[in-house]
């Protein structure tokens, strides 16, 4: 039995933020995002919106597109660091109950920009166990936890949610070698805080993205190198074997700088950063769901998913397409 990709959907919301319109708020440039980053433009969330509505959207877009009904699924696992509730209920819940997926199991997994990769490889697993169809939902507000007066951080993030559904057939193809790591000896390179550590966090809010950006660029560099290499090693393969690598989408020079270490020609790397900026673990699914309905991806093409991120975590997967 495999695991395939049955159907894919996104969903970013209507507002679009330009570098020359943040420029207006803090003291930066077009110029200067553009140069250190790729970024020029983000989607920004009306008020109205959260994590659990754009997941929706997108999920009912990947359940179409699949064919499943939602209540075939058999588990829906949401990725989010920007969750409707900090601790429940989660997101996952929300959503489920929005889909009517009356008979999946439902729960929320934080793996930070990785999630969408962390929450793959846990399917495949699971489906295993129990055959049905899982959805998988990565959806990211991430406009809600920058501090828009830090220009360090702020032009970096946007907003959006990417979805896929997979489904176990008898043909071969699907889902792949995985790699999940994590380095929490770097822990505190990127942190929200709050939570319940101690007497007086636990009645604070998160508070504002705090990152060493620099820490967070070496790392990022070190682990999409890790990731290639090994899953080029696994299978024996050159990059000739490969048709795209779709990177976590947080900074055009880190795909560059690993693009240099790992000798893959720097058009098989899908990047959409310029539209989207970094909108954490959807970004891997908005950009497979936008490559699927451009027709960018042919059957038997090898794809590889890498991305890196807060914990510090990082993962890749391969994905032999399908559809
Ligand atoms: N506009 C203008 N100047 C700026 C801006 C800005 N938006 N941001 C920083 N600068 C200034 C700094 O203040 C600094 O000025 P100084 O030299 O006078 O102190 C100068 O530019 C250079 O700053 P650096 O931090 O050295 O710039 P760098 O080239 O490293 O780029 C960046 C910074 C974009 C953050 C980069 O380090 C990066 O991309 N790091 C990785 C971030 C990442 O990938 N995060 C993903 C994980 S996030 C998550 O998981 C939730």
């Amino acid at each position: 039995m495999y695991t395939h990709i049955a159907g894919t959907g996104s969903a970013v919301p209507k507002r679009i933020l330009t570098n020359d319109d943040l420029a207006k708020m803090v003291d930066t440039s077009d110029e200067w995002i553009v140069s250190h980053t790729g970024i020029r433009e983000r989607h920004i969330v009306a008020p109205d919106e959260n994590a659990s509505s754009l997941g929706t959207e997108a999920a009912r877009k990947a359940l179409e597109d699949a064919g499943v009904a939602p209540e075939e699924l058999g588990l829906i696992i949401v990725t989010s660091t920007t969750p409707d509730y900090a601790i429940y209920p989660s997101t996952a819940c929300l959503i489920q109950g929005a889909l009517g997926a009356k008979n999946a199991a439902a729960f929320d997994m934080m793996a930070a920009c990785p999630g969408f990769v962390y929450g793959m490889t846990m399917a495949k697993g699971f489906m295993k166990i129990d055959p049905r169809p899982v959805l998988i939902v990565s959806t990211e507000i991430m406009s809600r936890t920058v501090n828009w007066t830090d220009r360090n951080t702020c032009c970096l993030f946007g907003d959006g949610a990417g979805a896929v559904v997979l489904r176990n057939e008898e043909r071969p193809g699907g889902l792949g070698f995985h790699l999940i790591k994590a380095d929490g000896a770097g822990a505190m390179a990127i942190t929200r805080e709050g939570g319940v550590r101690t007497e007086e966090t636990c009645r604070q809010p998160p508070g504002d993205l705090k990152m060493d950006g620099r820490a967070v660029f070496n790392f990022a560099v070190r682990s999409f190198t890790e990731i290639i290499s090994t899953t080029l090693a696994h299978y024996r393969y050159t990059e000739k074997d490969i048709a795209w690598i779709i990177p976590h989408q947080a900074n055009v020079r880190i795909i560059e700088a690993a693009v240099k270490r790992i000798k893959i020609p720097p058009e098989k790397f899908y990047v959409n950063i310029d539209r989207m900026a970094n909108t954490s673990s959807a970004s891997i699914p908005i950009a497979l769901d936008e490559m699927a309905r451009q027709g960018m991806l042919r059957r038997g093409d090898r794809l590889i998913l890498a991305a890196f991120g807060a914990g510090l975590v990082y993962g890749g997967i391969t994905v032999e397409w399908t559809k």
